[in-house]
């Protein structure tokens, strides 16, 4: 049948995630809720590890796609690192257990108070602008940093998540690297490492190279003596419609390699490698399960209403994301075209469009596939609706994550959240 990717698959004539049954999940569980597979994310770590074959390869995976802390902590105890780009990601990291040389920070206009808690604890800051930079050497002279270069390149799969280029706001220009050294001889920091990111989804893998081949030419200058890594961010693309192709990954983890080794002998030094994958370690493990509970016909169009909405899922919404979604409750009906919205107040709250899919009924479970990362990260309550509950299969095991809240208890929480004191509505 037609799931997008292995951590959903079809076996004996119903959809399975690890030894899981998704329809006894479904009638078991109160929708909507997201379901994660760890074993698919620890093989994403596994995939990348083969293809960037490096005696120093870290992996820092960017927590922003998806912060769950019982992901987080298995993470942990396989060796992920953490890219991180707030004060209380960066906290809860530490929390879980990650080790502070284990977790970088990244943030984009970052304030002082940001930068007094990140160098409190110990954590390196990589560091994407020349004011930040004069502000940190000030208040830390004599300390160890990472710089976030824009290499020039626009990559990534839509305007809104391409993070380097000429009108860009991440990095430092690469005119300004000149200023950027001053500052650090002046105060005496120790650049330790350069980073970039140029986007997210990257499918042209020779802009990706042009990126790093950029940045390697400005780590190969003899004003970078103290270099212990290069950071080549995130960005991998993972497939969301059936129809595209896969990035081939392998030829370009050799080519990425061989730039890097010829790099570091160039340089009399073998550096460690960073990368910061978010989407591809945790985005296909994801899906987000609703229940269809209205169904309008409309002029030949067939509009189907859910019990979610774009504040769990808003990837269509913000990026015009395609995000494939399966009849989990009937497989082999007959195909047909649908619309599908959720339960919000406005008419963009459309999870896919004119979508082919066997038949939708009132009742049925649809699971929508590749929302692992960036969903539940950035879910909201949105219209005072609970966030979905968080499931997890391990090993073949439930792990119940994250319950959601009842109406009862949201309304609750909002009460609280201002200042009120108990409450007099009865429900
Ligand atoms: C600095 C940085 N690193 C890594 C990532 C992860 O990107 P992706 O999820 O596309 O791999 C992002 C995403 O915004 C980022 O800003």
């Amino acid at each position: 049948m037609n799931s997008l990717n292995n951590a959903v698959y079809f076996h004996d004539e119903e959809y399975f995630m690890q030894a899981i049954s998704m329809k006894e999940l479904c009638d078991n569980h109160e929708t909507p809720f997201y379901l994660y597979d760890m074993n698919d994310i620890l093989n994403k770590q596994e995939q990348l590890t083969k293809y960037f074959s490096w005696n120093k390869l870290k992996i820092f995976y960017a927590m922003k796609a998806n912060y769950n802390p019982h992901i987080l902590q298995v993470m942990n105890e396989n060796g992920f690192c953490l890219d991180t780009v707030s004060p209380a990601e960066m906290l809860l990291a530490l929390r879980i257990g990650f080790d502070k040389d284990r977790i970088l920070f990244t943030a984009n206009n970052m304030t002082d108070t940001e930068m007094n808690i990140v160098q409190q604890q110990g954590v390196l800051l990589n560091i994407d602008s020349l004011s930040r930079l004069e502000r940190y050497s000030k208040c830390f002279p004599g300390s160890k940093v990472s710089l976030r270069i824009n290499p020039g390149v626009v990559a990534g799969e839509n305007k809104k998540v391409q993070t380097a280029g000429d009108f860009n706001k991440f990095g430092i220009l690469l005119i300004d690297i000149p200023k950027a050294l001053e500052i650090t001889k002046q105060y005496g920091i120790k650049i330790v490492g350069l980073h970039e990111h140029t986007g997210s989804g990257i499918s042209d893998t020779a802009k990706a190279l042009e990126s790093m081949n950029n940045l390697l030419g400005i780590a190969s200058r003899q004003e970078f003596p103290d270099l212990e890594f290069i950071d080549f961010g995130g960005g991998f693309k993972v497939r969301y419609h059936p129809e595209e192709v896969e990035i081939d990954y392998e030829t370009f983890g050799e080519k990425t390699i061989q730039l890097f080794d010829r790099f570091c002998k160039g340089y009399g030094k073998e550096l460690a490698l960073y990368f910061e994958p978010g989407k591809y370690i945790v985005a296909e493990s994801g899906c987000l399960v609703v229940k269809v509970n209205t169904i309008k016909k409309a002029k030949e169009r067939y509009i189907i209403g859910t019990d979610s909405g774009f504040p769990h899922m808003i990837r269509p919404v913000l990026y015009g994301a395609y995000h494939h979604i399966i009849n989990i409750s009937n497989p082999f009906g007959e195909l047909g075209k649908y619309d599908i919205y959720g339960n919000i107040c406005e008419s963009g709250d459309c999870f896919a469009s004119d979508r082919e899919i066997p038949e939708i009924r009132e009742g049925d479970y649809l699971a929508i596939q590749n929302t692992g990362a960036y969903c539940c990260s950035m879910a909201s309550n949105y219209n005072l609706r609970p966030i979905p509950s968080e499931y997890i299969i391990y090993n073949n095991e439930l792990l119940v994550s994250r319950q959601k809240d009842t109406h009862a208890e949201l309304a609750d929480k909002v009460l609280s959240d201002y200042g009120f004191k108990g409450s007099n509505v009865n429900y």
